[in-house]
């Protein structure tokens, strides 16, 4: 037995569960919302937002953004949630599918650090509302303890 080794490969397993955890949430939240149509979890890696776990119905090019730009990159700078209710208005969008008319953005941290954040968007215009504010940023919070940093 390599204690050193299985040390690693369990170390790997209990980072893959909290993967999965979040694989499950994200899941979660688009089987469950209706105007949740696309839902993605970015999380910050060397100072880029990576894309992580992600449900909808096609991938976006935006895998990886740079901290201040887009929509997402502006949420990842400030640390406050992001609600655009027409994107077609906000020259900070990066747009990734032709159906999207809202987004919100809301920021996933350790302490004072932001370490990822959820991304939604949705089909219909101005759909995300001080409601979906609220339980997502409570959400974050209950995500935060599950997502390993760098
Ligand atoms: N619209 C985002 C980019 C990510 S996609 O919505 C999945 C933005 O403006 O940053």
């Amino acid at each position: 037995m390599n204690y050193e080794k299985a040390l690693k490969d369990i170390d790997f397993l209990l980072s893959e569960s909290k993967e999965k955890k979040i694989d499950m949430v994200v899941t979660y939240l688009h089987d469950h919302v209706a105007h949740y149509n696309w839902v993605g979890i970015y999380l910050i890696k060397s100072n880029m937002l990576k894309l992580g776990p992600w449900r909808g119905p096609q991938a976006t090019e935006h895998t990886s953004i740079p901290i201040g730009k887009g929509v997402c990159g502006a949420a990842a700078k400030t640390g406050k949630t992001e609600i655009v209710d027409d994107v077609k208005n906000d020259d900070r969008y990066l747009s990734c599918f032709l159906s999207t008319r809202s987004e919100i953005v809301v920021p996933i941290k350790k302490g004072k650090k932001i370490i990822g954040e959820i991304d939604i968007d949705s089909d219909t215009p101005a759909a995300f509302t001080e409601h979906d504010k609220t339980f997502l940023e409570t959400l974050a919070d209950m995500l935060s303890e599950h997502i390993c940093t760098d």
